[in-house]
């Protein structure tokens, strides 16, 4: 079954295809991070306009890769959020446009859910693992669930301020890097000694599970503020403590998770885990653990057509005319 998956929740343009749920068969990613990197982050309007003008020419390219044509997709894909509305409602009319004049059923998935199948999509055997822990690492989310099925989820815990990837992209402004912050706070850090700063993330009292990032990301401020000059290899240094201690508090929350959870392994997915500080920190999880191949961390369409499968194969019902952008959907609740 070819799936075509559309990706448009963020500053990202992406189609693919993807053969029964695993086998990307072509996959194209037009990034808007230049566009917005100017404005030190993404603007919502901008976003939308690019969308449009990148949406057509992505899929009819991902198509020509495949050396496919349109009539040969037996099922469309796309992000209904969480979003920005006037980025998803791109994605969303295309999506709905291509599915009523082709006569190709359409359904809607959740991205958050998306970022987890992105990295079940790189075990074979995820089917035999589950229950599974599932750690979302993202611009937008921070959130550690239980993985019943594909489909059932259990909310643990989830970021009650700033999520992950916010704090690292404020972290870099405050620091005078770029946008997105989280590779340009990777690339520095390698340059620094993680132990020179002593800082934390926060602990929510009462729910061990729950994340909070904006305290840590305001240490970075205050830090900052001691000083009036700092020099590349301090700010390497700041960097550098600050990554570990955004990882160190995933670390001790999964910990806590395996030992009241029986499950037999863990699935990462969201941009941040495109970071290899993560990876290697991760190692000493004691159970098996998966990363979505790197061009899947961040936001891509090939995890959307993937879960697209699978919604397919248990729900059968075409959304042409009901599916609507949403900014938030709860997840795993
Ligand atoms: O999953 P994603 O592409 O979009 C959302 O759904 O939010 O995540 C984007 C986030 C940004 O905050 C970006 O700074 C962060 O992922 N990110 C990273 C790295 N690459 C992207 N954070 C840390 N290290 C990286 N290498
Ligand atoms: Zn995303």
């Amino acid at each position: 079954m070819y799936v075509l998956g559309i990706e448009s929740t963020c500053d990202e343009t992406s189609a693919a295809i993807v053969k029964d749920g695993i086998d990307i068969v072509s996959h194209t990613i037009a990034s808007q991070a230049q566009e917005h990197s100017r404005f030190g982050g993404v603007v919502p309007e901008l976003a939308s306009r690019h969308h449009i003008t990148l949406m057509l020419p992505c899929i009819q390219q991902t198509l020509d890769k495949a050396h496919l044509h349109i009539r040969d997709i037996d099922l469309i894909a796309c992000s209904e959020g969480p979003g920005l509305i006037g980025a998803l409602l791109v994605g969303i009319r295309t999506a709905q446009t291509i599915s009523w004049t082709q006569n190709i059923p359409l359904v809607g998935v959740n991205h958050i859910e998306a970022h987890v199948y992105a990295s079940l999509m790189s075990d074979p055997h995820f089917q035999t693992r589950l229950p599974a822990l599932g750690c979302v690492l993202s611009g937008g989310h921070t959130s550690l669930i239980l993985i019943h099925d594909i489909g059932s989820y259990s909310l643990l815990g989830q970021t009650v301020d700033d999520a992950i990837g916010e704090a690292f992209d404020k972290a870099a402004k405050m620091i005078g890097l770029g946008y997105p912050g989280g590779p340009a706070i990777e690339a520095l850090a390698k340059e620094g000694n993680a132990d020179y700063f002593s800082l934390k993330a926060g602990h929510v009292k009462g729910h061990p599970y729950a994340f909070s990032f904006s305290g840590l990301k305001t240490s970075v401020l205050y830090t900052l503020q001691k000083k009036i000059s700092w020099t590349r290899e301090e700010l390497a240094n700041l960097a550098a403590s600050f990554q570990l201690a955004a990882f160190h508090d995933v670390y001790k929350k999964l910990s806590l998770a395996l030992k009241e959870h029986p499950v037999h392994a863990i699935y990462f997915g969201g941009g941040v885990t495109a970071n290899k500080k993560l990876h290697e920190m991760m190692k000493e999880l004691p159970l098996p653990h998966f990363f979505p191949h790197h061009a899947l961390c961040t936001d891509n369409s090939a995890m959307i057509a993937g879960l697209g499968y699978q919604v397919w194969k248990k729900k059968h019902q075409s959304e042409t005319l009901t599916i609507c952008p949403k900014t938030r959907i709860p997840f795993g609740l």
